[in-house]
């Protein structure tokens, strides 16, 4: 199943959204190169992409949670190190296991569920506190 965007996830806050767009072109691609036959070296690709992106995407926001004195952010970052937590046994997994088939299931539960409603809930929690408290964005 494609990671598909829509407005609906759209938090309104330009830099955020395109960086979450970007994490699901790349988990898009990915899925292509597993249609093709070349999935073994895309997942490679999509665990170091996601190892470096999302530890920068997340501290991105944490940022502007400080910035701007996000009340919320505790829980917010609690998640943000749940989330980097899991990407991390991704890449311990790929190490000692090699690309199995279960590592890209449980990938797929991540972004498919686990990120997208991170996005839904917190982020969009986030913007709408920038957008209606700063007004900045
Ligand atoms: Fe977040």
């Amino acid at each position: 199943m494609t990671l598909q965007w829509s407005d609906e996830l759209s938090i309104n806050i330009g830099q955020i959204d395109e960086q979450h767009k970007e994490i699901f072109k790349r988990y898009n691609l990915f899925l292509s190169a597993c249609k093709s036959g070349a999935g073994r070296g895309a997942l490679l690709e999509l665990i170091s992409f996601l190892s470096g992106y999302v530890a920068d995407h997340f501290d991105h926001e944490e940022k502007l949670m400080n910035e701007y004195n996000y009340p919320d952010r505790s829980t917010h970052k609690k998640e943000h190190s749940e989330l980097a937590g899991l990407v991390h046994t991704f890449k311990v997994k790929l190490e000692t296991e090699g690309p199995t088939l279960s590592l890209v299931a449980e990938i797929n539960r991540f972004l498919l569920d686990w990120l997208v409603d991170h996005i839904r809930k917190r982020d969009m929690e986030l913007g709408a506190y920038l957008n209606q408290k700063w007004g900045l964005f």
